[in-house]
């Protein structure tokens, strides 16, 4: 019996077209609300420190729309005091702790829990003791997925950047590669009681073998998604999407 992996629709790049002329359209709120109607099982978005898209107002709005819907607000956040205390005060479902350089045009590598656990560690305490699920978004190393289980998350998001962007390269041997990597991560991470989710770069040519791995429950799609709405609408692009997911799954075996 397999279990469809959920979908948790990034919005952030709606932010982005809307901060490209300062104004309120598209609002990135009912972006939020058309993916959940076409079928997303949760909302991602990623409060950055120089609030680059997604803004506090964002989140209210997010947070308020997650709760009435009852679906989860997956909040992406810096590992810093401000972001901590955003956290606390909206109660997302879950948290996913993502490095943050303000130089780089989008999360570039996973967090590195080996050398930061003293830094994780308390305010991955902090957010469980609220009732927030932690997640740490980590590459797909055995040593980073054994200290996130050291630090107490209970969720590691494989970092997938890598993979998708060498099978868009047409690099098949290092595609093949890499995504033996996330198979061997996604099984230690589950050996080890955490959940595992993947995102980064998933497109439609990448999701079915990220898909398979039958260890992973949720993929987080953002950048591919919206762009491809302008060309068939969100609720098409989203559809396209878990119909390739759910299929995927169907055919990998237990
Ligand atoms: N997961 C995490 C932790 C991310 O930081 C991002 C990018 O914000 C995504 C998933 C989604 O990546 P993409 O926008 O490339 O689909």
């Amino acid at each position: 019996m397999t279990t469809r992996p959920r979908l948790g629709v990034n919005i952030d790049h709606v932010a982005t077209i809307r901060n490209a002329r300062g104004g309120s359209h598209p609002e990135p709120l009912r972006a939020a609300e058309l993916a959940i109607q076409a079928g997303a099982d949760g909302i991602t978005a990623h409060l950055r420190e120089d609030r680059r898209h997604i803004s506090d107002a964002d989140i209210d709005g997010l947070a308020a729309l997650c709760r009435h819907s009852n679906k989860p607000l997956n909040l992406e956040m810096a590992v810093t005091d401000e972001m901590l205390a955003i956290a606390l005060e909206h109660g997302p479902h879950a948290a996913c702790l993502v490095p943050e350089r303000r130089e780089e045009r989008t999360t570039e590598g996973g967090l590195d829990v080996v050398r930061g656990h003293n830094a994780i560690a308390p305010v991955t305490r902090k957010l469980r003791d609220a009732g927030i699920r932690v997640s740490l978004f980590v590459e797909p190393s055995l040593a980073q997925i054994e200290m996130a289980e050291a630090v107490g998350a209970q969720v590691v998001e494989l970092h997938t950047g890598a993979y998708c962007e060498a099978i868009k390269a047409g690099h098949a041997d290092q595609a093949r590669r890499l995504l033996g990597a996330l198979k061997e991560a996604a099984l230690e991470a589950s050996r080890r009681g955490l959940e595992v989710h993947a995102g980064h770069g998933i497109d439609y040519d990448s999701v079915g073998p990220v898909s398979r791995i039958l260890q992973v429950v949720e993929l987080n799609i953002g950048h591919f998604l919206i762009g491809e709405a302008i060309f068939s609408g969100l609720p098409g692009a989203i559809g396209v999407m878990r119909a390739l997911m759910n299929q995927a799954r169907s055919e990998s075996s237990v």
